[in-house]
């Protein structure tokens, strides 16, 4: 198979992961062996077919580093779980517009070297896919980025709960350019959200009627700072919508990021609570805690969607793909049942779905 050219905006945890990941599978060649991932081939693409061709950041300790040692500067903090050689691509310094908030100011140096030319160096280093993995908070900056992917005929697959593929004005130029967009809010391997909404329709489908629930999470990376300054309401918004499509009747429902503790450096705590009726109105209860480590809990997912989107390239499919933004994301611009999102996706690998 071909290499996918893939260009990095954002060289942070998650970025960390997802460059780890594609050196941990390397080896690995038999589906027994792929512990941890839900596809080693996908497509015919495998995760070491990622070549990482370009990366952006605007911290001090990362640019002009080579991407192998920026991904482990701080304040990155997630787990180091495999060895990266030299990639010989030195991260360059990016716009910085509303990249920082003012908790992440005060962790973050920005680099005084001039902001490149993101287009031409999109255009020079043959990317083919942008991932966007800023802040959640970097509104402007996700939407310079996505024009700079525009203009360089690069595909976008956008990580962050920043509103672009689920914005029709976003496809249609996506669209008009010939050019796949996917996103928005990357959704977790092991999610809360995921396993809240799993729980949700297990205990209806048999017979509860939920009455109050709620979903809660604590973290301790920089996302976690960046949520609970500029993000918490808008990730709870998309959280809650995401799971109140579960039930089939309403009932009260939070899903949300509450705060960041930083000794749990990149791991998460979510809590869940459930109440409701069942037989003879009984009552019962569910009280939960999942503890995941943030990073690596994006890594499957965005392989999965990083290959599908190369497929839709191949194939000459462009704009919104629906059934790859249902399935790794949290807000697709159609969001679907977990089952039915997975039998999309599949079908959009093998060819009898466009997008
Ligand atoms: N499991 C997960 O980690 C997960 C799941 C779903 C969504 N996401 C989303 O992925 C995104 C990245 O998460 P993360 O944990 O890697 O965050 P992070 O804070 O570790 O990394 C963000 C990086 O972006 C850089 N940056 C800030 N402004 C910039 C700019 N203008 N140009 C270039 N770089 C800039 C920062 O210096 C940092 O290196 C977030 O939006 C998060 O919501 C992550």
């Amino acid at each position: 198979m071909t290499k996918i050219k893939i260009a990095l905006v954002g060289v942070g945890n998650c970025a960390s992961a997802l460059i780890q990941g594609s050196q941990f599978y390397k080896e690995i060649d038999k589906n027994e062996d792929a512990l941890g991932l839900r596809h080693l081939y996908l497509g015919g693409y495998h995760p070491s077919d990622l070549e990482f061709v370009c990366a952006f950041d605007i911290d001090d300790r990362k640019v002009g580093r080579d991407l192998s040692k920026a991904m482990f500067s701080p304040p990155n903090n997630t787990l180091k779980f495999a060895d990266v050689p030299r990639l010989n691509v030195q991260v360059l310094k990016g716009p910085v517009l509303d990249g920082l908030g003012a908790y992440l100011k005060e962790i973050v140096k920005v680099s005084s070297s001039s902001a490149s030319d993101v287009t031409q160096e999109l255009q020079n280093s043959k990317a083919e896919i942008v991932i966007n993995l800023l802040p959640s908070g970097a509104t402007k900056a996700s939407q310079l980025y996505a024009q700079h992917a525009l203009q360089a005929g690069c595909a976008f697959l956008n990580a962050t709960p920043i509103l672009i593929a689920g914005d029709p004005a976003w496809t249609k130029r996506f669209g008009n350019a010939g050019l796949p967009l996917v996103g928005d809010d990357l959704m977790d391997q092991v999610g809360a959200t995921a396993l809240h909404r799993t729980l949700l329709k297990l205990l209806s489908d048999r017979g509860v009627k939920i009455s109050e629930t709620y979903q809660l999470d604590v973290g301790g990376g920089t996302e976690s700072l960046d949520t609970l300054e500029r993000t918490r309401d808008v990730k709870r918004t998309m959280k809650t919508k995401s799971v109140e499509t579960t039930l089939p009747y309403k009932a009260s429902i939070v899903a949300g990021s509450t705060d960041y503790v930083d000794f749990l450096e990149n791991r998460r705590d979510s809590f869940f609570w459930i109440q409701g009726l069942y037989f003879g109105r009984v009552p019962m209860r569910l009280d939960m805690r999942l503890g995941t480590v943030d990073a690596p809990n994006a890594g499957s997912v965005l392989l999965d969607a990083i290959r599908a989107t190369k497929i839709a390239m191949d194939r000459g499919a462009s704009g919104a793909l629906l059934s790859v933004s249902a399935y790794a994301f949290k807000h697709p611009p159609r969001l679907l049942p977990l089952d039915e999102a997975e039998r999309w996706f599949q079908e959009f690998i093998s060819g009898k779905r466009e997008r």
